[in-house]
């Protein structure tokens, strides 16, 4: 069960804040419109059909995108054209992405520890022990010495959540991370994030995996056609959709 009811947040325990977001593609209105605060360590589940900006919204979190109004604040730093504050929020934001989008010609251990020895500066011995620390956590310690494309896709996507981790952030964000998946690998992958959630991480996850969001998630935010239209705890959204877009997009996933 999720924890408690819907945490509301003090200034000092914002981890995210959007105001007033607005994105276009060229002509096109991707978002339109998104408040949203994110308390420290609040789990968060993101739905919604295709195309409806789920990606692009947490993708405008860690500027892999460009927002054109609005603002964005992580744990107090606003992203902007200033490239130390895209650094500074980049180094305490995960990511984790549908296609792992791990280094195929790098053995795991080199995946884990390039960016902190190449971003952060650790010495290689530290950033090894880190990484072999963070591998045995996503229970695939043994599997260090191997290169990407000689491991299962649950695996990989293991490697992928410690890769992240070993960059110390404060916040993770998922994206589908269990959707190119096949059936039998995914619970491997919703348990370590499960873990993950249990130990306070602050996680925004966009997934349509009902069980997962029920067990860890605080809130799910329904996004619709690049609004955010509803969202509650996932007994309420899940149990009674409150929009009718709610409604008709969960008798869409219940039918699959
Ligand atoms: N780089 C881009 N240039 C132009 N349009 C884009 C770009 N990236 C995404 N879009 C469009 O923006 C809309 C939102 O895309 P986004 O990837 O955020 O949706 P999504 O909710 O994550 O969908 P899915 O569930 O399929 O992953 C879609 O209509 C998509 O075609
Ligand atoms: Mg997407």
């Amino acid at each position: 069960m999720a924890d408690a009811a819907l945490k509301t947040s003090a200034a000092g325990d914002v981890a995210i804040r959007i105001e007033g977001l607005n994105k276009w593609y060229g002509e096109f209105h991707v978002l339109k419109n998104i408040d949203l605060q994110v308390a420290k360590g609040e789990r968060i589940v993101i739905c919604g059909p295709s195309g409806s900006g789920k990606s692009t919204l947490i993708r405008c979190i860690n500027r892999l995108e460009q927002h054109q109004q609005g603002r964005i604040v992580v744990n107090g730093v606003e992203l902007t054209d200033n490239l130390k504050n895209i650094d500074t929020i980049r180094s305490d934001v995960g990511m984790v992405f549908q296609h792992f989008n791990l280094f195929p010609h790098l053995s795991v251990l080199d995946n884990c520890t390039l960016a902190p020895i190449w971003v952060k500066k650790q010495p290689r011995a530290q950033a090894e022990a880190t990484a072999r620390r963070f591998l045995e956590r996503v229970r695939i310690g043994e599997q260090a010495h191997k290169y990407p494309g000689q491991l299962s896709g649950g695996q990989q996507q293991r490697v992928a959540i410690a890769r992240a981790l070993c960059m110390n952030p404060s916040i993770m964000l998922f994206d589908e991370p269990t959707s190119a998946l096949d059936p039998e690998m995914v619970k491997e992958v919703l348990d370590t994030m499960i873990d993950l959630a249990r130990e306070g991480m602050t996680m925004l996850c966009v997934t349509h995996e009902m069980g997962f969001a029920r067990a860890v998630a605080d809130r799910v935010i329904f996004m619709d056609a690049g609004e955010i239209v509803e969202q509650n705890t996932p007994e309420a959204f899940f149990g009674n959709p409150q929009s009718e877009r709610g409604r008709q997009f969960l008798s869409q996933i219940l039918d699959r």
